[in-house]
């Protein structure tokens, strides 16, 4: 079973295995994404959209939800939601999503990080996506611990590790993201990291 599958089969009950302080937690990384009004924001892996009811609080109606995923089950899910007309769910693989250049504010990761194959190329389309100054958010609400240890008992997903946070810190360093940050607690997990501004 590929991860697609994978996800398609996990689509109908996720919203019900969410954890019941699950809100607070995704208030929480919105609270650190210094998200504004009006702000264009790549919701990236957007499952059934738990996160966009928090951003649109934060954008208001001027801003723009762009959410992304490769399960057609889970958007599914999420269209059943009726969001308003500013959020955009779109079937698209972040690793070559191809939109447009300097979009969006912020591009915010949220349970979704260890599932691309290849990172370092998510991590490219994030920087090549987002306007200079903006944020790239990675963020794991039960923390990385118990992630690691749930997709340990999948096979489609065993390999998908969070990384620790010295390794994550060197990950978006090398690649030349600025002013990173790496909340590691133990059950919550959130790096963020500043495209540079223009000189
Ligand atoms: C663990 S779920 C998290 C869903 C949602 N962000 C949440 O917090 O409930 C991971 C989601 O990422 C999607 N996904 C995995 N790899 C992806 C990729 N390369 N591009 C876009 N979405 C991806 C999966 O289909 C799945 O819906």
């Amino acid at each position: 079973m590929n991860k697609q599958e994978f996800f398609d089969r996990l689509a109908a009950s996720w919203d019900e295995e969410e954890r019941p302080d699950i809100y607070e937690r995704l208030a929480r990384v919105v609270s650190l994404s210094c998200l504004r009004g009006g702000h264009t924001v790549l919701d990236v892996g957007t499952g059934t959209g738990v996160l966009i009811p928090h951003i649109l609080r934060a954008v208001g109606e001027r801003g723009v939800v762009v959410a992304i995923d490769i399960s057609r089950e889970m958007l599914r899910q999420a269209r059943q939601k009726g969001f308003p007309p500013n959020v955009h769910l779109i079937l698209a693989d972040m690793q070559r999503a191809g939109f447009q250049p300097l979009v969006f504010d912020r591009v915010l990761c949220n349970a979704v990080f260890p599932h691309f194959d290849d990172k370092e190329r998510a991590l490219y389309e994030a920087w090549r996506v987002l306007r200079p100054g903006g944020l790239l958010v990675i963020s794991h609400p039960i923390g990385r611990e118990a992630v690691n240890r749930l997709h340990a008992q999948c096979r489609a997903v065993a390999e998908d590790r969070v990384p620790a946070a010295a390794r994550m810190y060197e990950l978006l360093t090398r690649l030349g993201w600025s002013d990173v940050k790496v909340i590691d607690e133990p059950e919550f997990y959130l790096a963020r990291a500043r495209k540079r501004e223009l000189p």
